[in-house]
């Protein structure tokens, strides 16, 4: 069964006719041509497909399209305004947080999630809010740092 469905990405408006269990990845990826969120494991496991929902994090694998009318989805693609990085992109990019790349826009809409409910968290609060993203090169250690940068760059 389809239903119309309305709903702002990054800023724009889309309406459109889905099925009723088109995951909100899918829509994403396959209808809109964001491809920033990933299809890690398409089971709730790794965290690459995060985006944000009204302004939270949500693993878009496990949301169903219909149930975000009306909603404001934002995703990676959404974050560089006027041909310049956020916040967050830019101290991943400048402190090594990103490798591969593959997890990179999930680490940061979960990063961005937390950063707008805790704009000064300390190595444990990121280590929470990030607790569902799985990263395969990093070792961790530089994403919690690239966090911790921008968080203090944001502050100032
Ligand atoms: Fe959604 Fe892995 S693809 S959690
Ligand atoms: Fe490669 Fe995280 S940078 S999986």
């Amino acid at each position: 069964m389809k239903r119309i469905v309305s709903l702002n990405i990054n800023g724009r408006t889309v309406e459109e006719a889905i099925p009723d269990n088109l995951l909100l990845v899918d829509f994403l990826r396959e209808r809109q041509a964001l491809t920033g969120a990933k299809k890690g494991c398409d089971g709730g496991e790794c965290g690459a497909c995060t985006v944000l929902v009204d302004g939270h994090p949500r693993l878009s694998c496990l949301t169903l399209t219909a149930s975000c009318a009306g909603t404001e989805i934002e995703t990676i693609e959404g974050q560089a305004r006027n041909g310049r990085l956020s916040t967050l992109q830019r101290a991943f990019h400048e402190n090594l947080g990103t490798q591969c790349g593959f997890c990179t826009p999930g680490m940061i809409m979960a990063a961005e999630g937390l950063l707008r409910d805790n704009p000064d968290p300390d190595e444990d609060d990121i280590k929470s809010a990030l607790g569902g993203n799985l990263c395969r090169c990093t070792g961790y250690v530089k994403i919690i740092e690239s966090i911790m940068v921008a968080a203090a760059e944001a502050r100032r």
